[in-house]
């Protein structure tokens, strides 16, 4: 793969927008182009132009279609693959030199032997196709040590998503340019080279498939998929995986977490950053509308935070992405009006949602009443009574993983300090998952590394999972299970560490909730989404010790009166169910951590071991 200054094939080839100057970009890219030897190039420059000349060319291939001008104004549909529909977690490598520094939790191979792999792959898998050059910026430009990137990609759908979710063009070369700043090489193909007059299909897809990422080299390799969380890289990639390798080392992090502003009926602003897992409510959270008279929400972002401690000691977090990357079903006027408005202002891209025969998007929660006739994700004829033509009458009209991407600053209630590089200083900080029984409502933990011990242990189930079932759980500490870039122990470490340097009055309070608990029935007791503001309000009074607690074996629990459930729908033996903690489920739990813990490995944090004997002699015999 040498090449001669001036003699790159690079250079021979056709070429739109304009050609950087940055010599590392230019080695790599003449790399590249060698190795998957792409009809032409295009070097995005991010601006309106570009976005509509991308669209009449998705829209000319039959990948796209553009929505009802009316309704969701510049806007487009895709279609994918049926076998193109979400993040490939068992195709996911972290590829670190050594294996065992991607830890138990991740899959791993040599990053040799993956290179020759991939490298195989990649040979001639642009021919036919255009290669889209996409210098981008995960965070502030103006932030004290911007997190550049350069995405290649043979998709100009990717390009146009990458345009909305990062800072994406020729403002961010240039930056790179006059810095002299490196930058994280992300490549991506679909993997589907057209030899002569080969025709293309509607969405370009390799059935193999690997997203794989080289933690010491900080580079990402993305083969066969467009779908957008392998595909858009900047997002979980390298705003999670890789950036939580660079944060280890550096000294701050890097999670799955929504960022939101609460405010109270007196002026005063809490900044509260929430791990759940993936489609555990962070998107819901972030834009929520509260029912707490008086109190209000603002965002900052739904999905990743970069934390840093400042210069005062207090740690900040700021949200790396400029867009929302969410879970379309479920989302209606009801649950999220706030993503409701941010979608109707336009310019986004829908995929895999239902067709309206107005040209409008649907899917399955939007409204109550299902529309009488639809076109689905697959593109068939789909009726309310009937469901879709030559399918079963239960299938839904959008895909269950169909995502809305959409611009931030559409967002109805985003913060004013979302514009702030230096972020916001977190109060709080809340961990979460959907558990049916064990885990109440809400716990506050006594101190920083009993938070960590709540993060660690943090645990989801399947709501297809048994009603009243027990033990059929997947562990995800700090709901970061797909994502940490190493050795999960070394992760939970890294946060302990972070903890015990800091000064604990000024470190953020850390939280447990469940809005999922269910009674013997399997209904929900918590009535959940706007409600959950009761939940902030406590969270809010206890950070500024407003409030008292309750001592238990698993943590500080609201007093009898504690929260406030003024005008609140649920009945007192609900609330008291949803509210207290019970001694013999949580017997039980001691030995299900243990099992998580040993999985570790001989790297597990001590402080671990020694918050899990404590738990288990607190809660004593029955
Ligand atoms: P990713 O974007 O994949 O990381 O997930 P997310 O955490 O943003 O998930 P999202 O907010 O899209 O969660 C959606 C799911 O959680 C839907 O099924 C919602 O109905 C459900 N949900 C959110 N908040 C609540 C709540 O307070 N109570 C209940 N019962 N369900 C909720
Ligand atoms: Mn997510
Ligand atoms: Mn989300």
């Amino acid at each position: 793969m040498s090449t001669t200054v001036g003699l790159s094939l690079r250079n021979s080839l056709p070429t739109t927008g304009d050609q950087p100057t940055h010599p590392r970009l230019l080695e790599w890219l003449d790399e590249v182009v060698e190795l998957c030897r792409p009809d032409a190039i295009h070097y995005c420059d991010g601006s309106d132009e570009e976005w509509d000349s991308l669209v009449d060319l998705l829209v000319a291939a039959g990948t796209v279609q553009r929505l009802n001008e009316d309704r969701k104004p510049n806007s487009i549909y895709a279609r994918t693959d049926p076998d193109d529909v979400a993040r490939v977690e068992d195709s996911t490598f972290i590829c670190s030199v050594d294996e065992r520094d991607a830890g138990p939790t991740n899959n791993w191979m040599a990053p040799a032997e993956m290179k020759r792999v991939m490298t195989q792959l990649y040979d001639g898998c642009m021919v036919g196709r255009t290669m889209y050059v996409m210098p981008f910026c995960m965070g502030h430009l103006d932030a004290k040590d911007p997190k550049f990137g350069v995405e290649v990609s043979d998709s100009a759908y990717v390009a146009l998503s990458m345009r909305i979710m990062t800072r994406m063009g020729a403002e961010v070369l240039r930056v790179m340019e006059e810095t002299g700043a490196d930058f994280v090489p992300c490549l991506h193909s679909v993997g589907m080279p057209l030899s002569d007059g080969q025709p293309d299909v509607a969405w370009p897809c390799n059935s193999t498939k690997y997203i794989v990422h080289f933690p010491e080299e900080r580079m990402i390799w993305s083969y066969g998929s467009g779908y957008g969380g392998n595909s858009l890289l900047g997002k979980k990639c390298y705003a999670l995986r890789i950036a939580s390798a660079m944060a280890r080392d550096e000294g701050w992090l890097a999670e799955h977490m929504l960022i939101l502003k609460l405010i109270s009926p007196t002026g005063r602003e809490y900044h509260i950053a929430a791990a759940f897992p993936s489609a555990c409510g962070k998107t819901n959270l972030a834009m929520l509308q509260p029912t707490v008279p008086g109190w209000r929400v603002e965002t900052l972002g739904d999905d990743i935070a970069w934390m840093r401690f400042g210069e005062d000691g207090r740690l900040y977090a700021t949200n790396p992405e400029t867009g929302f990357f969410g879970v379309a079903p479920g989302t209606g006027a009801a649950t999220n009006p706030n993503a409701m408005a941010a979608i109707d202002r336009g310019n986004s891209i829908f995929t895999n949602v239902a067709l309206t025969p107005d040209g409008d998007v649907w899917w399955e929660g939007m409204t109550k009443e299902k529309p009488a006739v639809l076109t689905d994700w697959k593109g068939r004829t789909w009726r309310a009574e009937s469901g879709p033509e030559g399918g079963r009458p239960d299938e839904t009209a959008a895909h269950p993983n169909s995502r809305f991407c959409t611009p931030i600053g559409q967002c109805p209630i985003l913060s004013p300090d979302y514009d702030n590089p230096d972020g916001v200083p977190i109060d709080a900080i809340i961990f979460g998952g959907r558990r049916e029984n064990t885990v109440p409502l809400v716990t506050q933990s006594r101190d920083w590394r009993h938070g960590v011990f709540m993060g660690a242990t943090c645990s989801s189930e399947s709501t297809a999972a048994a009603k009243g079932a027990v033990g059929v759980l997947r562990r995800d500490p700090m709901a970061m299970l797909p994502f940490i870039g190493y050795h999960v122990a070394d992760y939970v470490q890294h946060w302990l560490n972070l903890g015990a340097k800091a000064d604990p009055d000024k470190l953020p309070k850390i939280f447990y909730v469940n809005w999922f608990r269910r009674d013997c029935s399997g209904r929900f007791m918590w009535p959940g989404f706007g409600e959950n503001s009761r939940v902030l309000k406590w969270v809010a009074e206890r950070v500024d010790g407003l409030v008292d607690a309750v001592e238990t074996p698993i943590g500080l629990l609201p007093t009898a009166d504690g929260l406030d459930v003024d005008g609140l729908d649920i009945s007192a033996d609900d609330l008291h169910d949803v509210v207290r903690y019970q001694p013999q489920e949580w017997r039980d739990e001691v030995p299900r951590i243990g099992r998580w813990f040993d999985t570790f490995g001989w790297r597990l944090p001590r402080d671990l071991v020694d918050e899990l004997r404590q738990l288990e002699s607190a809660l004593g015999q029955p």
